[in-house]
């Protein structure tokens, strides 16, 4: 195809090298044919020249993720593999607000990004399945291989089973039989490693070598950004205001390298002040960002600060999906997060089912436990003083509690064991709502 023809290209993060489609990337072991950087940026022709159409229908569409098809990296629309991924809603939590007024006497807006009943699996997670199947099916790749914590590996499962795409996955010892169920069930084979994530993504490496298989890329791979980016896309399409603080459980941190990437290919073109403070919570059973973060900001953002983080070998979470404990983009997801005026911090996974109930019980909306380590990352931050007046707060649900039934199954509180009628008493509903509250503010 002639450079002209082209509707999006790669390009080199270092020597700026114009790549013309995945095709070609994934040729040269999705590094650079230049100067063999691994991190490039989709740039589409058009410079976006039509976003603004996109941005002002507010339609309901069941095309999910591809009514961006303009500016996501597929030249045929016959390649796109989808199931109504990212068709979800931005809720107003108004019993945080009513929290964060009552409690600390601020005014601010709060509201969830929903992604809890994402088709596929439940998760954010499904953007990113969707765009990799439709990207490998339009570059003929048969066979894919990777390592994950449990939510990517679900979501590539059933994408790329849709697409007739073979799956490796590798998962740690300790992600959960729900979810290597979820994978297998499609007929795509696991290997369950001994050993923690890291190990896994290892093992998964040198089994591509081995065989010649394509391996899914690390936290910078353009796809999976290019998919999280449209949920700023989103945000634009249906919120009255743009957000100023983001919110979101931090694990190997793609979620915040696309939100980036969307606020720079946007900036300039009116429709926000600035990118928003990115508030990134780790579970505090594996928060190597969040420690090395806590350790330069004690001592003052030194020179060179980025570099310096520690690597927590078999972290011991009930959370394995946010288990990265080798942060290897801590140094661009910290500088990230500092130019935004934001913080890393973490948040006890001991409180998630606490949070998973009073969030129940106030939205009617069931979260997954790294969805309720983002919401106790919006509890800290008003406890920590990270929020301003006025303030308009988007907390990303990434997940929904049908991904982790184990967890699932330690949410009732209700229950009281009855032989006889007189053992039914009757309940008084607002008492739970008290307790539930009183269990937050401890
Ligand atoms: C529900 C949920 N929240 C947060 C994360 C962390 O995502 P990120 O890669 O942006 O750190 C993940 C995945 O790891 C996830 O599945
Ligand atoms: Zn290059």
């Amino acid at each position: 195809m002639s450079k002209k023809d082209w509707k999006y290209h790669l390009q080199c993060l270092r020597c700026e090298q114009e790549i013309e489609s995945f095709k070609i990337w994934f040729d040269h072991e999705q590094r650079c044919p230049g100067c063999g950087n691994n991190r490039a940026d989709v740039k589409y022709s058009d410079n976006l020249a039509n976003i603004e159409d996109f941005l002002q229908d507010k339609s309901v569409s069941d095309s999910g993720l591809w009514r961006y098809f303009d500016y996501l990296p597929l030249n045929s629309r016959d390649n796109i593999v989808s199931c109504g991924e990212g068709l979800v809603p931005i809720d107003r939590w108004r019993f945080l607000e009513k929290f964060a007024h009552n409690k600390f006497g601020l005014n601010i807006k709060v509201y969830a990004h929903r992604h809890d009943n994402n088709f596929a699996t439940g998760t954010f997670k499904d953007l990113a399945g969707s765009m990799i199947a439709s990207v490998l099916k339009e570059s003929e790749i048969p066979t894919y291989a990777a390592a994950s914590t449990g939510n990517i590996g679900v979501a590539y499962s059933r994408y790329l089973s849709a697409a007739g795409i073979s799956l490796y996955t590798f998962l740690p010892h300790n992600s959960s039989l729900a979810q290597e169920a979820e994978i297998a069930c499609f007929g795509q084979k696991v290997f369950r490693v001994s050993g923690d994530y890291h190990t896994a993504k290892e093992l998964a490496m040198e089994f591509s070598k081995k065989h010649g298989i394509l391996l899914a890329a690390d936290n910078y791979d353009p796809m999976r950004i290019e998919a999280k980016k449209t949920m700023v896309y989103e945000w634009l399409r249906l919120m009255l205001d743009f957000p100023n603080v983001y919110i979101q459980a931090l694990s190997g941190g793609t979620g915040p390298l696309g939100i980036a990437k969307a606020c720079q290919e946007l900036s300039g073109l009116g429709y926000f002040e600035k990118m928003p403070r990115f508030i990134l919570t780790q579970t505090d059973k594996c928060s190597p960002m969040a420690d090395a973060w806590a350790d330069a900001k004690k001592n003052g953002f030194p020179e060179g600060w980025e570099k310096s983080y520690p690597i927590y070998h078999n972290p011991e979470t009930i959370i394995p999906t946010l288990a990265t404990g080798y942060p290897i983009t801590y140094p661009v997801i910290s500088q990230l997060v500092h130019e935004s005026g934001g913080e890393i911090n973490s948040f006890p996974e001991v409180e998630t089912i606490a949070i998973t109930r009073l969030v129940a019980y106030e939205s009617a909306v069931r979260i997954g436990p790294a969805a309720a380590i983002a919401v106790g990352g919006f509890i800290r931050s008003l406890t920590d003083g990270l929020l301003n007046e006025g303030d308009s707060v988007l907390i990303n649900i990434g997940e929904g509690i049908r991904r982790a039934p184990g967890f699932m199954s330690r949410l009732s509180y209700s229950t009281t064991k009855v032989d006889t009628l007189d053992d039914c008493i009757l309940m008084d509903r607002e008492k739970y709502r008290q307790q539930l509250w009183d269990d937050i503010l401890e």
